[in-house]
């Protein structure tokens, strides 16, 4: 038994825990073989792919003359959005993406929307649209989505590119699941064969990540994928005893602290999707101080999956670029 198999060990079954030595320090010494899990860094990660797209990029401006561009749509006020949109300016500018920000009034109506995605459609300079979530309740989020060229749809939202995924040749590939595999194979955990549990049933997290993780193959090879998935949801009956059989849990369910130690498998790999603004801050889906004494591995919040998202966007913003060169449209001169 390693340390934390120990440490759950004795949690569940105290007469599990070596009786040999009782001397008064016993306590002390429960205490430190309890282990943390290691912290996987997706600061760290994130730096280390966007150094990698920055070469990418400039390779592609070498070969084309032309920088990839990325257009993002802002409707409204919501403050989280202006966060988000301010992030990925920053993060284009790192990697030699020219980026776009279009500003919509909060009263702007589906039909405006709407036009705006169709100018950026037919802009041969923009490579990728992207519309910030969520839309003010009054613009019809799916009309507008679907309106997305897919192949300039760096979110991979549009129904054409949702099916290429189920499919198991996608175009793009969404931005968090992605960011998840990315952490996963760059920390040295596989998924084939293993048993996954993932927590929410959104289409821009939970359903992808599953669909994802049960292909036979990937573009990080095949260990990569070959996962057995359970989707649980609201719903779902049992959810801590399915949770807590899983070799990789991945919580993307909105709700502050919803995971608990008990709902983790000693040893599993834990990744927190969850950013839920509480009184004590930003706060994940996931109960990080318990879940780090049960868990092998585990990712923070915030530094987590966040940066892995902007980063993935960037990817597949030039993926796009390359695309649409291949194909004789997009991509704008430097
Ligand atoms: N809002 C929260 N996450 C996302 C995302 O991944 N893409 C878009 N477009 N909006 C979001």
């Amino acid at each position: 038994m390693d340390c934390w198999q120990q440490t759950h060990a004795a949690r569940e079954n105290p007469a599990s825990v070596d009786q040999t030595s009782s001397y008064p320090g016993k306590l002390l010494l429960l205490k430190e073989t309890r282990m943390s899990a290691e912290i996987i860094d997706g600061k760290a990660i994130a730096k280390e792919i966007q150094a990698e797209i920055k070469t990418l990029v400039a390779n592609f401006v070498d070969e084309t003359n032309c920088k990839p561009v990325l257009a993002a749509v802002l409707v409204g006020d919501d403050p989280a959005s202006q966060v988000y949109v301010r992030n990925k300016e920053r993060a284009c500018k790192r990697v030699g993406i020219e980026s776009q920000l279009h500003r919509m009034s909060a009263d702007s109506t589906t039909e405006d929307v709407l036009q705006k995605v169709v100018s950026l459609n037919t802009n041969p300079e923009v490579n990728g649209i992207l519309v910030q979530l969520p839309l003010p309740p009054e613009v019809d989020e799916q009309l507008v989505l679907d309106a997305v060229n897919p192949d300039k749809d760096v979110d991979a939202f549009h129904p054409t590119n949702v099916g290429l995924i189920s499919q198991g040749r996608p175009r793009y590939l969404p931005c968090t699941p992605h960011g998840i595999v990315q952490m996963l194979f760059r920390s040295g955990v596989q998924t084939t064969g293993k048993r996954v549990c993932v927590i929410g049933r959104s289409d821009i997290v939970g359903k992808p990540m599953a669909m994802m993780l049960a292909q036979k193959n990937c573009a990080l090879g095949s260990a990569m994928a070959n996962a057995t998935v359970t989707l649980c949801h609201s719903r779902t009956q049992g959810l801590a005893e399915i949770a807590s059989s899983c070799d990789i849990l991945i919580a993307a369910i909105g709700k502050p602290n919803f995971v608990t130690a008990e709902m983790i498998k000693p040893g599993a790999v834990v990744i927190d999707v969850g950013i839920n603004r509480t009184e004590d801050g930003l706060v994940g889906d996931v109960d990080f101080e318990a879940a780090s004494e049960v868990a092998s591995k585990i990712t923070p919040v915030p530094g987590g999956v966040g940066p892995l998202t902007v980063t993935m966007l960037l990817s597949n913003t030039l993926a796009a670029a390359q695309y649409q060169t291949e194909h004789s449209f997009g991509a704008s001169a430097v």
